[in-house]
């Protein structure tokens, strides 16, 4: 038995499906009728031990008792590793004939199908010139010479799969690893008309790292449906390792058929029909987000340079005149602890020391001066939980006149009197406004993009929301507002938790 180590289990996403998930997505009605058809290939080009494989040949062999060796001739496996290769190869060596092993041999092949080599037999001490490339190929091309079928068989087989979701870790970043899963879900879209990939969901709510261009093309491709949603990873993968933020999901796309785009992808139903109430079909929509100051907002001046020659040598990058999480702790010669009475005039900065929210001074010409440290706003924090429904928001402040933050807080408005951050404050607080939020915000980033689905509401005196009532009156008054169904304010009363 090899044994794997955690660092090899890291670089090739070496974390299988269970049973269970892979017989959920082998149910879905459009596989059925698929594994019913003798002839149909299925491949995964991510084999690993081959939890897909084995249970294709399962159910086929189900479906067609008599021609064992023709089901088996339909399936095909690519894995990277040749250990996991050969418990794929021997999952399907309960059948009993000669030819067995002539088929598993050119069917389930030892290869990389995103570099489109076949590597050597080491793949961890890999030198990147040795092994079998294929040069200026495509994956269609990589299938045929490899596994023996044609373009046409490889444009018609169903690939399924579940691949690996994040590069080795680079960089001085160890809590970064880039996510490469979208690679393999666009090599395989680009190969064959029917492909089902379980994968990391957070790319469909567009967060995450995966490249912006990738989401768009996956939530507008109008071949693409979502049958399966699982928004805590570690009920699919309780052995990962790490948190998959924003859960997992199992992705479809069949190139001859049209689902209608997903656009904006919101798995839960209540959810949905409240997002169409509130958004979609509300001529007077805006979004709350049309107020709010990202992380971006409060800047040192020049001035602050002129005065400090060293501070280039302290912020490195030239997108650190924006204060950053650490900016307390790296200028504590500019921002004091106490206001000194010096004649200068002075801002309030919000921000943290070692993980505690705490405030510092900062003279008003080493800020860049914006109309948003003069007026009343409410701070946020840019990053919270983990992007569950039913998570509160860690403490919103009021940020009164000459008050900034550093980027551990976002903001919003630009109030010209208290009441209005105030009720701005209850607001956000709200279920209502909260469920709204959730459907965008899957992650603890708190951007904000994520609050693009809350109503703007008008804050003032004569506003249609009497903001001086208690928070959860507030809730009852939106849900009037809107037109709540009695099973939409269910939906939001159960999955929300209160804030005071
Ligand atoms: C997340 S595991 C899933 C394995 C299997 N499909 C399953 O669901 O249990 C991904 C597998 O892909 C293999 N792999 C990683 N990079 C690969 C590549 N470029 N080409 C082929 N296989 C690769 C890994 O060794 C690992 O076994």
């Amino acid at each position: 038995m090899v044994i794997k180590s955690r660092e090899r289990v890291q670089k090739f996403g070496e974390v299988f499906t269970p049973r269970w998930m892979v017989k959920r997505m082998l149910a879905l009605p459009e596989i059925q009728i698929l594994l019913q058809d003798l002839h149909t290939k299925f491949i995964d080009p991510c084999a690993g031990e081959g939890a897909f494989l084995t249970e294709i040949l399962r159910e086929k062999l189900n479906f067609n008792p008599y021609q064992p060796l023709e089901v088996l001739r339909s399936i095909y496996g690519v894995e990277i590793q040749l250990d996991n290769l050969a418990y794929a190869a021997h999952c399907h060596t309960d059948l009993e004939d000669s030819r067995i092993w002539q088929i598993l041999n050119q069917n389930i092949i030892h290869g990389d199908a995103l570099k489109l080599f076949q590597p050597p037999p080491k793949v961890e001490e890999m030198n990147l010139f040795e092994g079998f490339y294929m040069t200026d190929t495509t994956l269609t091309k990589f299938f045929a010479e490899m596994c023996g079928l044609t373009d046409e068989q490889v444009k018609n087989a169903v690939i399924i799969t579940n691949p690996p979701y994040q590069e080795d870790r680079k960089g001085d970043n160890k809590n970064y690893s880039a996510p490469v899963y979208h690679k393999f879900v666009e090599a395989f879209h680009k190969t064959s008309d029917r492909v089902m990939i379980l994968h990391p969901a957070r790319c469909l709510f567009n967060a995450g790292a995966t490249p912006k261009d990738f989401n768009q093309k996956l939530l507008n491709d109008e071949h693409v449906t979502v049958p399966i949603y699982e928004p805590d990873g570690s009920k699919v993968f309780p052995n990962a390792g790490v948190d998959i933020k924003g859960g997992v999901a199992v992705t479809y796309r069949d190139a001859n058929k049209n689902f209608g785009k997903i656009g904006t992808f919101i798995p839960l139903p209540e959810l949905q029909s409240i997002h169409k109430k509130v958004v979609v079909d509300n001529k007077n929509f805006q979004p709350l987000s049309k107020i709010m100051h990202g992380q971006m907002t409060y800047k040192l001046s020049d001035k602050a340079y002129a005065d400090f020659p060293d501070l280039p040598k302290r912020l490195p990058r030239r997108t650190d005149t924006a204060l950053r999480t650490n900016a307390f702790e790296i200028m504590p010669d500019i921002f004091l602890e106490n206001k000194p009475n010096d004649g200068h005039e002075y801002f309030k900065i919000e921000g943290l020391i070692q993980n505690k929210r705490t405030s510092r001074f900062v003279r008003q010409d080493y800020m860049i001066d914006i109309p948003e440290l003069h007026h009343y706003k409410v701070f946020i924090p840019a990053a919270n939980g983990s992007g569950s429904l039913n998570e509160k928001l860690s403490t919103p402040l009021v940020g009164l006149p000459l008050v900034g933050s550093t980027q551990t807080f976002i903001s919003v408005g630009d109030f010209h009197s208290e009441a209005e951050a105030v009720a701005c404050m209850k607001f956000i607080k709200t279920k209502f406004a909260r469920a709204l939020l959730g459907i965008l915000k899957v992650t603890q980033h708190n951007p904000p993009e994520k609050w693009k689905f809350v109503p703007l509401q008008d804050f003032s005196a004569d506003s249609d929301i009497d903001w001086s009532r208690s928070i959860d009156r507030i809730d009852l008054l939106l849900y009037q507002k809107y037109a709540l169904t009695y099973d939409e304010i269910k939906f939001i009363e159960t999955h929300v938790k209160p804030m005071e």
